[in-house]
């Protein structure tokens, strides 16, 4: 039998992924070569600074990421720096040079992956990108390949680690945002600039590459409409738990007629659907497809080991020289079809809506009649116990399905009302029916 060349892999990047992704590698050697049918070697690692705790085996170091863009002796670059400037230049000078890339750097994807998708193409290479979204879970590949027969109508889920190992711990344990924003930078869960995290636009890069992939689109950067978990309070996610709900951090990417939907933020969904009870660092996606009905997968979204993981099966599937499309986005570059996306104020949902109120005969009244002559209708309403001391008391209303433009619109009025404070909690609903 013909033994085939090891398969020559540098790492740009040892951060948490990028040594986890050289110690699978060293570790499973074996078992990786076996499935591949030759060796997966990692042969040149470009790292920053020193790092004398770190065993890269016979790879040779260079400080110089670019020094792994070009060496001739590399036949995949695996980019794990992160960031848009230095990682962008890395994966274009390594297409550029004839070598397949592997990357986690959704930001990367999500902004220049347009351009960066069809110079691979054009160049014969194959650009890989299943760590970039939701970690360990193989989403990509899943909708890519394993749904390849199905026409997809809806991605939607939890796809932010960090968000929802915070919105977790201040949930069930009353812990404070700050202080679990540390542990999970600790953890490695976070981006190297947590802000991304929290304020959604992580979620929004991820979703970005999901609903080009699930509707053949090109990629987006502006398309989501954004908001982050900031401004939640324990408050606010307890209450939603007296009601019967869980307040999840989502990315909802949903065809409706001839356009998509595309919006990251804080949602309330019934305790009873599987969305509700995934906690932690998990993160889960929801696919419905015309086929397959629907489906979730659900697993590690962030981590060192977990997100390794997903950029292993990428240089084994480049090792194995199948098991990928071809077209990073399952389809050529050239042939993907621009969607229109519609407004956040277009898009109609169900409404948390807290306020804070000075206990005043009729203040009620007041309130509802703002929302009815704008034929908003109210599901519920519940008046929360004051804390002591307080003169005011919060309100708790549950509205039917109207656009935001409308609820916008009326909550202006009724915080115009000088019995309502002006902090206020307005979250979509969705009840994934
Ligand atoms: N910071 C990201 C998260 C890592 O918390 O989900 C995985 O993309």
């Amino acid at each position: 039998m013909t033994e085939i060349e090891p398969l020559r892999i540098g790492v740009c990047g040892v951060g948490t992924v990028g040594l986890a992704t050289i110690n699978i590698l060293q570790n499973q050697s074996s078992l990786v070569a076996a499935r591949c049918g030759r060796e997966v070697r990692v042969t040149h690692v470009g790292a920053r600074r020193d790092h004398p705790d770190h065993n890269y085996g016979d790879a040779k170091v260079s400080r110089d990421v670019m020094d792994v863009a070009r060496d001739p002796d590399v036949d995949v670059v695996v980019e794990l720096i992160g960031g848009t400037t230095v990682a962008h230049e890395v994966m274009k000078i390594a297409i550029e040079h004839g070598k397949h890339v592997v990357t986690a750097n959704k930001a990367l994807i999500a902004e220049h992956g347009n351009q960066l998708i069809a110079l691979a193409e054009a160049s014969g290479v194959q650009l890989c990108f299943e760590a970039a979204v939701a970690g360990g879970i193989p989403v990509i590949k899943s909708v890519r390949e394993a749904l390849a027969g199905n026409a997809v109508s809806e991605v939607a889920g939890i796809i932010n680690g960090t968000a929802n190992f915070i919105l977790t711990e201040m949930s069930n344990k009353g812990r404070a945002f700050e202080e679990v924003l540390l542990e999970a930078q600790a953890l490695g869960y976070a981006e190297a600039d947590p802000t991304f995290d929290v304020d959604g636009t992580d979620a929004a890069h991820k979703l970005v590459i999901l609903a080009s992939l699930a509707f053949g689109a090109p990629l987006s950067i502006d398309a989501p409409a954004k908001q982050g978990i900031q401004a939640l309070t324990p408050e606010d996610l307890d209450y939603a738990k007296t009601l019967g709900y869980r307040v999840k951090h989502l990315g909802i990417a949903r065809r409706a007629g001839g356009r998509i939907e595309m919006r990251v933020h804080p949602t309330l969904i019934p305790e009873d659907k599987q969305l509700a009870g995934i906690d932690g660092v998990l993160n889960a996606i929801m696919v419905k497809a015309d086929a397959v009905g629907e489906l979730l997968l659900v697993g590690p979204g962030a981590g060192g080991s977990a997100t390794a993981s997903s950029v292993c099966a990428d240089i084994i599937d480049i090792a194995r020289d199948h098991g990928v499309t071809g077209y990073p986005l399952g389809i050529p570059a050239g042939d993907l079809t621009p969607l229109p996306v519609i407004p956040w104020e277009e898009i109609s949902s169900e409404w948390y809506l807290r306020l804070r109120v000075t206990d005043r005969p009729g203040v009620m009244s007041d309130i509802t009649q703002k929302l009815a002559s704008r034929g908003i209708s109210i599901e519920s309403l519940v008046q929360k116990a004051s804390k002591e001391g307080d003169t005011d008391v919060p309100i708790v209303i549950l509205i039917h399905a109207v656009p935001a433009s409308l609820m916008n619109d009326a909550m202006k009025a009724v915080v115009a009302l000088d019995e309502v404070q002006s902090d206020v909690a307005l979250i979509r609903v969705e009840s994934f029916d």
